[in-house]
């Protein structure tokens, strides 16, 4: 079997209703980033950032996957598919996928703030600051926060490098490290991109597909089937 790797960002989930971050309306203009996702704010105002993740779940609890991650999912039954995420929800799995690398960490599971240990699933379950953990840390969500090393990283990467095709989907290619991951692609790795906007320039050769993860995936779809 063919090696597929799809890189996801926002994107992928927005027609499941969940909102991106950059785009009009997205959470950064709701929020301030360096309030709710730094490591730095951890130390200034955590109650917040429990608070902001709390949302983020009871949000997911009731959010389903959509046709983009069903079509990652059912693509297992032609390739050896690995789906590395920047995201932090669970649509992909529930989409059907199994092999999923959760860059930036995942909404449902908990760890202790102290070199997150003691990591924990919580399912759609919301706490309050102060709770403790097994190691006497203070529970915090389970995400990496900008300024925090990305221990997946170098899985992620190693799947990349071993990819005979990539997908990308549904990212604005700001956030490194996770924008960088395409370049460990072999050069006669194909590259598709589905968005259905201009996104940031990419010096690799790339196939765009400049449409939302639904309609882009249905798509691409026939076209891998003819490349298994
Ligand atoms: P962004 O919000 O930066 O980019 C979302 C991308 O999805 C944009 O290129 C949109 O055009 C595209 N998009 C919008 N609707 C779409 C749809 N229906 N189908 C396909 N694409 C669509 O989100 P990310 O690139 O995922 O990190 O952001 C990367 C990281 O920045 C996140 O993981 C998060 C954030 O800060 C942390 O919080 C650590």
């Amino acid at each position: 079997m063919k090696k597929l790797v799809v890189l996801t960002g926002a994107g992928v989930s927005a027609e499941s209703g969940i909102k991106t971050f950059r785009d009009s309306d997205g959470l950064w203009e709701n929020y301030n980033v360096a309030e709710v996702a730094t490591i730095d704010a951890w130390d200034v105002n955590p109650a917040l950032m429990v608070q902001f993740y709390n949302e983020r779940r009871r949000q997911l609890k009731t959010a389903e996957p959509n046709e983009a991650h069903k079509i990652i999912g059912e693509l297992e039954q032609y390739f050896d598919v690995t789906v590395v995420t920047q995201n932090i929800d669970n649509l992909h799995e529930r989409g059907g996928s199994s092999h999923i690398i959760h860059l930036h960490g995942e909404l449902t599971k908990v760890c202790s703030d102290r070199g997150k240990r003691c990591v924990q699933d919580i399912g759609y379950e919301e706490f309050e600051y102060g709770r403790k953990t097994e190691d006497g840390g203070m529970m915090r969500p389970f995400i990496v926060w900008f300024g925090e090393d990305v221990p997946l990283l170098s899985q992620a990467a190693e799947a990349v490098e071993q990819a005979d095709i990539l997908v990308i989907i549904g990212t604005s290619l700001n956030v490194y490290p996770a924008a960088g991951l395409l370049y460990y692609a072999k050069p006669d790795c194909p590259i598709y991109l589905i968005d259905p906007k201009e996104v940031q320039p990419v010096t690799r050769r790339v196939e765009f597909i400049r449409e939302k993860a639904t309609v882009g995936m249905r798509i691409l779809k026939e076209k891998l089937l003819q490349c298994k």
